[in-house]
């Protein structure tokens, strides 16, 4: 597969954004295939690190420069694809900035149970939003035709309702998807309140941003607190897709709450879009583990992997869901 990458790209080719959707794919396609033997194992930390190091090494072989900018990070305390390292084949300086999720839904992959997959954002150098220290954020996301119609800052059913009249929906026929955690329980209530539906899911709001994002998905907002890497992941994707992502820094943790308080962070900032992810050119692409919202899950059959990966593109606006078929002997 890291031979593959090297193929990718000839030496005649520059190695210009339109063509990396096609090249990302490598990268969590071998981070899928790298974990399908961890699936229902209960195994985290072992997945985390196969998901890891088969990113890593495909990535290293692209004919890129990049900086790790959302990595592994303190949070999972991996020494690879964290933040500050560098990645590519290309020549410094580095000309990207990379988001990585190796292995998004590690509690599902590591139960056997859908949603989990492996995620990879990047952009060009200095355009994603440092967090800092602050490992959760939280979100509004929906699709395009919400784009700067909704405050943040207002109650729950007035942004619903909002929500309703620029989607042309009536407020019952909305769904809210809701990481299901404790700390959300005054939100569902509220969402129940104005009459909403709400989509309860244990983990997994990359999918859900991803999902809000686009029209007619079935889900018609995200809202609530989950990580902050997966924020500013799926922002990339939801910025190439036009559509509304709302997002504030949201320190649940202790130690968390002290090291932002440190840094000087607003926590009552909410991020635009523009400012989470500065530029029209990021790309997204990932790949299903287990099957879940977005596509299905890698599979091993007569001799072959088969995944499905879906690229988002905001340089040309495509969107791709392709299925690999791969020898298991490549
Ligand atoms: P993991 O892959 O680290 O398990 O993350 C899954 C996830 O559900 C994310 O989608 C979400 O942003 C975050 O965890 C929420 O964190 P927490 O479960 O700590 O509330």
């Amino acid at each position: 597969m890291v031979e593959a990458a090297r193929r990718l790209f000839s030496d005649r080719v520059d190695p210009a954004m339109p063509l990396f959707p096609y090249a990302l794919r490598l990268v969590t396609e071998a981070a899928a295939r790298a974990v399908f033997d961890w699936i229902g194992r209960g195994q985290k930390e072992r997945s985390d690190a196969a998901a890891v190091a088969a990113m890593r090494a495909v990535l290293n072989a692209l004919p890129f420069r990049g900086l790790v900018v959302i990595g592994e990070g303190e949070k999972d305390e991996s020494a690879e694809l964290h933040k500050g390292e560098l990645l590519g084949a290309g020549e410094d300086p580095p000309g990207y900035d990379i988001a990585v999720d190796p292995l998004e839904g590690t509690t599902y992959l590591a139960k056997g149970v859908t949603n989990a997959m492996a995620v990879i954002a990047i952009a060009p150098r200095g355009t994603l939003l440092d967090p800092g220290p602050c490992f959760y954020m939280e979100k509004f996301v929906a699709s395009p035709a919400a784009r700067g119609e909704i405050d943040p800052t207002r109650p729950t059913g007035e942004k619903l309702r909002r929500l309703a009249e620029c989607l042309g929906k009536r407020v019952q026929d909305l769904t809210v998807y809701v990481l299901e955690k404790p700390r959300h329980n005054r939100l569902v209530a509220e969402i129940h309140d104005a009459g909403a539906r709400v989509a309860l899911y244990p983990a997994g709001d990359v999918a859900g941003a991803i999902m809000a994002a686009l029209p007619g998905s079935g889900i018609d907002a995200l809202m609530g607190t989950g990580g902050t890497p997966e924020g500013i992941i799926a922002a990339c994707a939801v910025r190439a897709l036009g559509g509304t992502f709302l997002g504030r820094l949201d320190p649940q943790l202790a130690t968390e709450k002290r090291r932002v308080q440190e840094a000087g962070l607003d926590t009552g900032r909410w991020y635009r879009i523009e400012e989470l992810v500065a530029s029209d050119a990021a790309l997204f692409c990932a790949t299903g583990i287990t099957t879940g919202l977005l596509f299905e899950g890698v599979t091993l059959q007569d001799g072959q992997y088969r995944t499905q990966t879906l690229m988002i593109s905001g340089v040309t606006g495509e969107r791709q869901l392709l299925t690999t078929y791969l020898p298991v002997s490549d």
